[in-house]
């Protein structure tokens, strides 16, 4: 009989916290919906402290997800604590996850308290926390350059007050799976009442180990992994939910352990997390990858085609690979759209908003002959960004290029419920479209990135636009789609623009002193 693995995801809070990837309220209730039909244990979802929206959004989160235990993030100070306590009120079964940091690098040039300053805000946030809720986890921040002995003090002090999780990060990803192993196992035998919690892990990629420091923890004795899809997360990333997941299932023989998650879930999830983000999943990433189930020598085909279990571990089914079914067509009612975004977890906020876009619904039919789950996505992530931010708008573009011409573009924009008319020239027709779009706005915003991805197979795809602006040390990210390219990257430009617009930085968690 296997124990059960805990897995924990943090893709709405950690994976947050990579430059640009900041999610609204809408975009974490798509997210933590698929998360929820795929099984994750325990959703962190953000930070209740950092703002009023995230509050509103780890609330939103709370309300609405009933099988999955719905956790925020809270710092070892009385505030913060209150926030998280009052955001997951409404939920089913909710988490305080609360966390300070323990090595002596954080506490003398970050936190500038002592150890027993540690020791004592520490276990106050854990008694604290359980005013709101019995199920509270403590996370000593840096455990991997913490002292070992100081380390076994505060997760003694913390067990003592209640915390029914301890969770251990490797927070600058510095650790390698031998050394983690040995961590976590001498943790557990050294910390008394060490059976009495459930041991958790948390491990960033800076080394490219999080996901081999993570399984290595797992054979060691824990029994929770933090993790993200598609590993989003500061820096390098997180350890990658579908890769601890797969592993896990794929080695039976190695762990002993197995997961709750629905695996053919994944790739929607994958898919639904990038597009929100901005982030693309590079395509030789395991599970995920576009080509982590293709097979382009003919070797390996030819070995494939006459028993797949010779270059294949896994299959490609069973992650959701495929799962892309053809979804409508230009024939398709509103009803029959309706269906399908109850179906994929989208609730449209009113009729208005349905009627929006089932209209862009029918421009796309219009132009794409097949519509499948994931053009659908894109399209009401387009319009919920219009309908969230619409201080810029674009009204109407045209683009004009030939070989051996200056290419040119025109644009109308509303800005702030007026009309703008403004033209360019530019290297090729992106850089025209976003030089007229910038002679309107003046944004005086620095072009960090720009991508394009197929969102489907064929030449009729949309593609997918990320734009990462960045002003006055704010980085936010802007996506766009469209079967027009040109008209994809000047929406992503001005959903970017929207961004930048709508709000203040919120806070991090990990930066700057427990208050
Ligand atoms: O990386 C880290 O240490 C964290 C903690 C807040 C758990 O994200
Ligand atoms: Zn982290």
């Amino acid at each position: 009989m296997k124990e059960q693995l805990i897995i924990f995801d943090t893709t709405l809070r950690d994976g947050e916290q990579s430059p640009g990837a900041s999610m609204t309220r809408d975009d974490k209730l798509r997210i933590a919906r698929q998360l929820e039909r795929m099984r994750v244990d325990v959703i962190e979802a953000g930070f209740a402290a950092a703002s009023n929206g995230d509050f509103e959004s780890v609330r939103a989160v709370a309300e609405a997800i009933r099988e999955s235990t719905v956790c925020s993030l809270a710092r070892a100070n009385p505030r913060d604590i209150v926030r998280a306590g009052e955001a997951i009120q409404p939920a089913a079964r909710g988490r305080i996850h609360t966390f300070i940091a323990t090595s002596p690098i954080h506490m003398e040039k970050k936190l500038r308290m002592t150890p027993d300053q540690v020791v004592e805000a520490a276990v106050a946030a854990v008694k604290q926390a359980l005013e709101y809720t019995d199920d509270v986890e403590f996370s000593a921040e840096d455990a991997v350059r913490s002292d070992m002995d100081f380390l076994c003090r505060v997760f003694e002090a913390v067990i003592n007050a209640g915390a029914k999780t301890i969770n251990v990060p490797d927070t600058v990803g510095y650790s390698i799976p031998a050394q983690w192993g040995e961590r976590i196992r001498t943790l557990i035998e050294r910390v008394p009442n060490s059976d009495k919690v459930v041991w958790s892990t948390h491990c960033h990629n800076d080394l490219g180990l999080a996901v081999a420091n993570s399984l290595s923890a797992v054979m060691a004795g824990a029994r929770q992994v933090e993790c993200t899809i598609n590993g989003l997360g500061e820096r390098a990333g997180n350890a990658s939910l579908e890769e601890v997941v797969m592993a896990v299932r794929t080695r039976p023989d190695l762990f002993p352990v197995s997961t709750n998650i629905d695996a053919t879930q994944i790739v929607p999830a994958s898919k639904l997390v990038s597009g929100i983000t901005g982030y693309p999943v590079q395509p030789n990433k395991a599970i995920v990858g576009a080509n982590a189930f293709s097979h382009e020598s003919g070797i390996h085909q030819d070995g494939v085609l006459k028993h797949r279990e010779t270059y294949e571990i896994m299959r490609a089914e069973d992650v959701g690979w495929n799962a892309n079914r053809l979804t409508l067509g230009k024939l398709s009612g509103r009803n029959a759209f309706k269906s399908k975004l109850t179906e994929l977890g989208i609730e449209l906020e009113s009729d208005e908003a349905l009627n929006q876009a089932f209209a862009r619904f029918k421009e796309l039919a219009d132009k794409k002959r097949e519509i499948f789950d994931e053009d659908i996505q894109a399209l009401i992530s387009d319009e919920s960004v219009a309908l969230d931010h619409e201080h810029f708008k674009l009204v109407w573009m045209q683009s004009a290029s030939a070989m051996g011409d200056t290419p040119h573009a025109k644009v109308t924009l509303s800005v702030g419920g007026k009309e703008h008319h403004a033209e360019s020239d530019g290297s090729g027709p992106v850089d025209a479209s976003f030089r007229a779009i910038e002679t309107v706005v003046t944004s005086g915003a620095q072009l960090m990135l720009y991508s394009v991805n197929a969102i489907t197979s064929g030449t009729d795809a949309q593609g997918e636009v990320t734009v990462r602006l960045s002003r006055d040390a704010r980085v936010v990210n802007g996506q766009g789609a469209d079967t027009d390219i040109v008209v994809a990257s000047a929406k992503a430009y001005i959903s970017a623009l929207n961004r930048l617009q709508a709000g203040p930085s919120k806070l991090n968690p990990q930066v700057g002193e427990n208050v």
